[in-house]
């Protein structure tokens, strides 16, 4: 039996943009697709029904819970399915390396539902948890280290960065002048303290106070861009021509490199803009399957406020064959 913050709930994640992904990827059977953020498996859920009963489905995922849906997953898929527990910006690198080739590659990133969900993760300012929220728990980095360990000016460097946060150098040091009396053990304390730190209008405007500095903090701590700067390239290499790569990010900082990484490998040419004609040779790799990301619908913020943020970029690998 597990314990029961393993135990998948039927209220646990709601697949994003799920029939956006779906005609994105178009999955045909006998394929071979890597659900890159397995999570509860919602997506892996409806991509394996697209394999018809042949076929192959790859979940990635770097926190251990997501091993009880991915159970509760391979009981009813009805393909062929293995989990690997780890993060996708080395394990693509890695199947990459070893040859694995995939016809549809999905990163879904972020944290899902049943992270934010539940308390003890720490990753919710909604509720007062011990300041942990590293996705995969076996990692010796945490929220609380960086709060209490990490410099003034990198502190203020992640709100910024991380979290475009206006107020980032008041809170940095109300941070440091708070951690010198006493460490931040709680979730809960870190919110006063940012409370404390900013304005009284402005904890008013523009969703939770904390909200930023939350999205900053899971970023450092769980290395969140790094892990996708590094996945992306892996990604497209893993590919066979044909072959479909689609990404929903949450926040503009990974839409970002998303954007970049597809423009990058649309265009192919990488000469110089006043070299009158080129000489590189670079083919483009990539074609997008749409300008634009895609959004979500009103109607499906409305059942899923989760949703709101969430932008898929898609693209298809080019070439043919050897
Ligand atoms: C938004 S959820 C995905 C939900 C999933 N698509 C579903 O329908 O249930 C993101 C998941 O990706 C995982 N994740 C985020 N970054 C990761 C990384 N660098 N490597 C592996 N897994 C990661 C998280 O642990 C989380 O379970």
């Amino acid at each position: 039996m597990l314990p029961n913050v393993l135990q998948p709930r039927a209220a646990d994640h709601v697949p994003v943009l799920a029939e956006e992904v779906r005609a994105c990827l178009a999955v045909r059977p006998g394929q071979t697709v890597v659900d890159a953020t397995f999570g509860a498996g919602g997506h892996a859920a409806l991509l394996s029904a697209e394999l018809r009963g042949s076929g192959k489905l790859i979940a990635i995922d770097r926190d251990a819970t997501a091993h009880a849906y991915f159970e509760r997953f391979e009981r009813q898929a009805g393909v062929n399915t293995r989990l690997l527990r780890g993060d996708f910006g080395v394990v693509l690198p890695q199947l990459a390396e070893n040859g694995v080739r995939a016809d549809a590659i999905l990163l879904d990133l972020g944290v899902s539902s049943m992270q934010l969900d539940r308390p003890e993760r720490g990753f919710s300012y909604a509720t007062d948890a011990p300041l942990d929220m590293r996705m995969d728990t076996t990692q010796d980095l945490t929220a609380r280290e960086v709060v209490n360990t990490w410099s003034e000016r990198d502190l203020v460097t992640i709100f910024r960065r991380y979290g475009e946060e206006r107020y980032s150098k008041q809170i940095g040091r109300a941070i440091v002048r708070r951690r010198k009396e006493q460490p931040f053990e709680r979730t809960g304390e870190l919110v006063d303290a940012i409370r404390g730190a900013i304005p009284a209008p402005a904890r008013f405007g523009d969703g939770h106070p904390a909200k930023r500095v939350f999205q900053a903090l899971r970023i450092a701590v769980n290395d969140e861009l790094r892990a996708l700067e590094e996945a992306l390239p892996a990604a497209l290499e893993m590919l066979r021509p044909g072959g479909r790569l689609a990404v929903i990010a949450f926040h503009s900082l990974e839409d970002r490199i998303v954007k970049q990484f597809l423009r990058e490998r649309e265009r192919g040419c990488t000469c110089p803009p006043d070299f009158p004609v080129c000489v590189c040779g670079h083919e483009p790799e990539l074609r997008a399957v749409q300008r634009r990301p895609i959004r979500p619908t009103e109607a499906e913020i409305a059942v899923n406020p989760r949703a709101a943020s969430a932008r898929l970029r898609a693209a298809v690998k080019e070439g043919v064959e050897s």
